[in-house]
């Protein structure tokens, strides 16, 4: 079974996808992470949208998802980048990245090949990103897309970062969060769109229990 969370920045997609997963016994899969990978890949290269040293690159980069007790970790050719890839800095780059056709065809095979996989030993996925519904899985079992107003957004980011003792301005946060926004749903590629059959949950009210509430019903619902 595959479930698909799309939805922009900051509504909620990564914690609730970690969450219902554990619940349901599924793997979790966070693609942002894997164009994140990629856009510090570009950083450290000195590598803008437009190189033509890109598909060259691309075909001998290897992006992989590994778990360790739980714990999901993203690894660019064999490194371990998961903590690298939060930087303020990749998350405006992946956002850029992710409008190149060769990157997102390799992503999406990538996402396809891993729930297979998982698929294949019997296990269920839940995968989230911006096009999971769309593009990568439109035939997923279930589709959610999760909304929150911009301000709700930048006010749970500002939190995480707080929580992380990174120091943040709410201002700017909001700023960014509604500039990925433009750039993630007008992009020609795969734009950040709800799938027609996809159950839109908006959060800015809920608590996150209530919403991972209403999810799992809404699964377990499915799967009978
Ligand atoms: O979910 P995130 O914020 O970690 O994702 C980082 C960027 O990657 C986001 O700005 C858009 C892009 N992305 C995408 O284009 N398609 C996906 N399926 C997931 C992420």
């Amino acid at each position: 079974m595959i479930v698909a969370i799309d939805g922009p920045a900051g509504s909620g997609k990564s914690s609730t996808a970690r969450l219902l997963a554990k619940k349901l016994g599924f793997i979790y899969l966070d693609t942002g992470s894997m164009y994140r990978a990629i856009a510090l890949l570009f950083q450290r290269l000195g590598i803008e949208p437009g190189d033509s040293r890109i598909a060259e690159i691309l075909d001998t980069t290897c992006i992989e998802i590994r778990y360790d007790e739980g714990v999901m970790h993203v690894l660019l050719d064999e490194e371990d980048v998961s903590d690298s890839i939060r930087s303020t800095a990749i998350t405006e780059l992946s956002s850029r990245i992710s409008t190149i056709d060769v990157v997102r065809e390799k992503l999406v095979a990538e996402q396809r090949r891993m729930a297979m996989m998982c698929e294949q030993d019997g296990g269920g996925v839940v995968m989230e990103g911006r096009d999971i519904g769309t593009v990568v899985f439109p035939d997923a079992e279930i589709k959610f897309f999760l909304v929150a107003d911009a301000s709700e957004r930048a006010r749970r980011r500002l939190l995480q970062y707080e929580e992380s003792g990174i120091d943040a301005d709410y201002d700017q946060i909001l700023a960014d969060i509604v500039d990925r926004d433009i750039r993630d749903t007008s992009r020609k590629n795969s734009p950040l769109k709800q799938a027609e059959d996809a159950k839109v949950i908006d959060t800015t009210h809920l608590s996150f229990d209530e919403q991972v509430t209403i999810m799992e019903a809404a699964i377990r619902e499915r799967r009978h």
